[in-house]
């Protein structure tokens, strides 16, 4: 398994059915336009290796030229396709043998077919290394295929995952991810308990909370527990340090989870990132964090309300509520600009019945 950027590869075509492939096209390419002189135009970045290897095979007189278009980001067509850089202009009259890496949705091929039909060559055949015949939405023929492959998402041999992954000379598919890990976000008094505890059932999830991990080794006087206590007690935020092996601990207590939900961290980037790595080297990561949102002054109100019963001596003093809004504010909420950064925030609204809530956050999180 490797690792580009944020997703996970594994192993899938290998060095050996790649270069039998190779061969397979260059022999009908061969047979085909031995005495013809064609000019072979490469689609940059990703065809360069499988142009490379096509060409130093063929045996008449060729020659090649290079055309550069785009349309994926990530590890989606975009559907749009912008000519970033033009193919020669001598190719008009010409027997030209298109080489790509990889057909999928087919819009790339059919923008580059545009402009080679303004430019009134003699004929055209499109050869790819790679070929997905369940995403293809269009009519022309792919004259030369290497390999037919599944909707799999691929790297290696050229093809490129955000620009990472084009030197390996195996092919690797995107490895799906097995947990669904939620970051539960919102400020104190959002209801995420609350919302965990419906979540966790409905999704098989391991609840984690942060909160209840605390008051656990506070109520056992751990030795963690009593360092705890003395910022808590204070409205402030348990160093990240500590926090984090705890939550280290208490997921791999679960050796079997089927995903978690984290409910009071990630708290900063500090802690993202480290609960990044940490999931990383499993091979999974965060799905996506669901957020609460509600007005602060209903949440003050909502606090007060649970102090009177639940005991917490946090929740009893307005003043120290306020506080802990002042560090959500200050360090917490910009985890949702991390979160963002990576498309995984999603913005729920935390006002009106329990209930109702739960259905806003279940139609994000069936999409995660
Ligand atoms: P199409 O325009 O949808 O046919 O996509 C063709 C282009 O998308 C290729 O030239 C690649 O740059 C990119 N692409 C499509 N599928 C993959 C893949 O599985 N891995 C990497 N790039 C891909
Ligand atoms: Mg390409």
């Amino acid at each position: 398994m490797i690792q580009l950027h944020d997703l996970f590869f594994e192993k899938f075509i290998s060095k050996t059915q790649i270069n039998q492939a190779v061969n397979g096209v260059a022999v009908k390419i061969n047979n085909d336009y031995k005495d013809k002189a064609p000019v072979f135009l490469i689609v940059l970045n990703g065809a360069f290796f499988f142009g490379a290897d096509i060409i130093k095979k063929f045996n008449g007189d060729c020659e090649m030229s290079f055309i550069k278009v785009a349309s994926y980001e990530g590890t989606q067509s975009t559907g749009n396709v912008s000519t970033v850089m033009g193919v020669d202009p001598s190719l008009k009259g010409r027997d030209v043998v298109i080489i790509e890496d990889i057909v999928d949705s087919g819009n790339t091929i059919e923008a580059i077919l545009k402009i080679l039909k303004q430019e009134g060559v003699k004929s055209y055949k499109i050869a790819t290394m790679f070929y997905k015949p369940l995403a293809f939405t269009k009519t022309y023929k792919v004259d030369y295929v290497g390999m037919e492959i599944a909707n799999d998402f691929i790297v290696g041999y050229g093809l490129d995952y955000n620009g990472l992954g084009r030197n390996l000379d195996t092919i690797y598919k995107l490895k799906p991810q097995k947990m669904k890990n939620i970051v539960l976000f919102g400020p104190p008094g959002a209801g995420k308990g609350t919302q965990a505890d419906y979540l966790k059932v409905k999704y098989n999830l391991i609840h984690i909370s942060t909160g209840d991990v605390f008051r656990y080794n506070i109520k056992n006087k751990t030795e963690l527990g009593i360092l705890a206590k003395s910022y808590m007690d204070n409205g402030d935020l348990v160093p990240d340090e500590v926090t984090i092996d705890m939550l280290k601990a208490e997921v791999d207590k679960n050796t079997d989870a089927k995903g978690f939900v984290f409910d009071g961290f990630p708290r900063t980037n500090f802690q993202a990132a480290a609960l990044d790595a940490f999931l990383a080297k499993k091979g999974e990561g965060v799905n996506g964090m669901v957020a609460l949102e509600v007005n602060e002054d209903l949440l003050v109100a909502r606090l007060l309300k649970r102090g009177e019963t639940s005991g917490r001596s946090d929740d009893q003093d307005e003043s120290k509520i306020r506080n802990r809004f002042n560090e959500y504010e200050t360090k917490t909420a910009v985890l949702k600009d991390y979160y963002q950064d990576q498309n995984k925030y999603f913005g729920v609204d935390g006002v009106g019945s329990v209930e109702d809530i739960t259905e806003r956050l279940c139609k994000v999180i069936d999409k995660l």
